[in-house]
């Protein structure tokens, strides 16, 4: 790591008082189905998921508004389950010092690739004409998956596309790695990783890819790669620019700081040797669910395209992958302990955690399992001094809840709030 580490030192506590803090959190339709009008400034949600698709991200108006209301500005956010940045973002447009752990790299990947287009300095115009442009070079007739960069794994991506599309996503690849531009770099890397799944002949979701199904012969189709491409980057620079207009001042001091530090950390929570304790104001996470998603093989494809190792899948917590074995929930509370011991660490005395967890409804046994083993799981946050203040309940929209069979009988969560004592 090039980059030095978040500072040291102990630091004042940068929290908003509890007893103000919950009336107003009291006061919110944690459903949001409007947008939030909390918010003093004309900074809203930034939503992380328009750009890339990752299993079971959280509306960003849940980190937003518990930012907002909990902590001061330059407050210390943390995210130890950060999955693509969502607490991340909403902290760095708050003018809030984000710090995230993730252990799936491709997600880690995004957030950093993110972060650098973040900066107010981008003129988002050229590098929009410059990609126009790019396609141009683009010869149907020569064989570009011979010549892509050595970390691609080519031969692991060739049986999910057809010979077209993965010739056109080998152009991609090697332009991508002969960028000399950082920011359009940036925006390469997050868009040929967002698409590689719709393109890939494998449209029966993200379970067949998680569990490595490839598509039958009959199933193999060509798919338009740069139409997806261009409006996947065309979109991304309007969101961001369109946010950074209204960023409030002070914006451009602390990401220029943060430019200096490495704050978004590909590590297990459990390990967590990057923070220091007692550091952290504000923890605002979801943490993966019992035996319900595979976070690291469902981005399987971006895996192959990045040059990185599956291996990250043994360090995941809650895989669904894991859930015939015998002792897959026993585990799922064991190592769920662990990861707020330690995170709680992390938190100065009178910091606050947030944690938005499962409200399993007990119509099945499988549910009713889940359902115990989250509540023993939040039943001994106090053992690691998080003592609950209060929880609210919200209720899943159902395009999320559609995502999937086990998230079908999922219609509500809940946001926990607790306070380091
Ligand atoms: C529910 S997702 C978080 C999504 C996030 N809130 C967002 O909106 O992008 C849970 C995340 O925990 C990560 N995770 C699982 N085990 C982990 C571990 N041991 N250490 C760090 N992260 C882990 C998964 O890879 C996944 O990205």
């Amino acid at each position: 790591m090039t980059k030095s580490n978040v500072n040291r030192g102990r630091e004042k506590l940068l929290v908003n008082d509890i007893h103000k803090a919950k009336t107003i959190l009291k006061n919110i339709n944690w459903n949001f189905y409007q947008r939030s009008t909390f918010s003093p400034h004309e900074v809203h949600p930034f939503n992380c998921r328009r750009h890339h698709w990752y299993p079971a991200t959280f509306v960003p108006e849940i980190p937003f508004t518990l930012i907002e209301v909990l902590t001061l500005p330059n407050a210390v956010v943390y995210d130890p389950f950060a999955g693509i940045g969502t607490t991340y973002f909403q902290a760095l447009l708050l003018n809030r010092k984000p710090i995230a752990t993730e252990i799936c790299s491709v997600a880690v990947e995004y957030m950093r690739s993110l972060f650098i287009l973040f900066n107010s300095e981008i003129t988002f115009d050229r590098l929009k004409w410059d990609f126009k442009e790019m396609r141009k070079d683009f010869n149907p007739r020569k064989d570009y998956t011979s010549n892509v960069p050595k970390n691609v794994l080519i031969d692991k991506l060739r049986p999910w596309y057809s010979e077209y599309t993965l010739k056109q996503l080998s152009f991609l690849f090697i332009k991508e790695a002969s960028c000399s531009d950082k920011a359009m770099k940036a925006a390469m890397q997050i868009s040929i990783s967002a698409i590689l799944k719709t393109v890939s002949s494998q449209d029966r979701g993200w379970g067949c890819i998680a569990d490595n199904v490839l598509p039958k012969q009959k199933q193999v189709k060509d798919k338009e790669v740069f139409d997806l491409f261009n409006k996947h980057v065309n979109r991304l620079f309007k969101d961001i620019s369109e946010y950074l207009k209204y960023v409030m001042y002070g914006y451009d001091s602390l990401y220029k700081e943060l430019s200096e530090k490495q704050t978004i950390f590909h590590e297990d929570v459990r390990e967590c040797k990057e923070i220091p304790n007692n550091f952290v104001d504000l923890v605002v996470t979801s943490p993966p669910y019992p035996n319900m998603t595979d976070y690291v093989t469902s981005q399987r494809l971006s895996y192959y395209f990045l040059g990185f190792d599956l291996t990250d899948r043994d360090l995941e917590i809650g895989a669904r992958s894991r859930r015939a074995r015998k002792d897959s929930i026993d585990r799922y509370l064991e190592v769920m302990q662990r990861a707020n011991e330690v995170t709680s660490q992390k938190i100065k005395s009178g910091g606050y955690a947030c944690y938005v967890m499962p409200a399993f409804n007990m119509d099945n046994k499988n549910n009713s399992i889940r359902r115990r083993i989250v509540q023993k799981v939040l039943s001994s946050m106090d053992e690691y001094d998080l003592i609950k203040e209060e929880e609210y309940e919200r209720i899943l929209p159902t395009i999320r809840r559609s995502h999937n069979i086990k998230w079908a009988s999922l219609e509500r969560e809940k946001i926990y709030l607790f306070r380091k004592v």
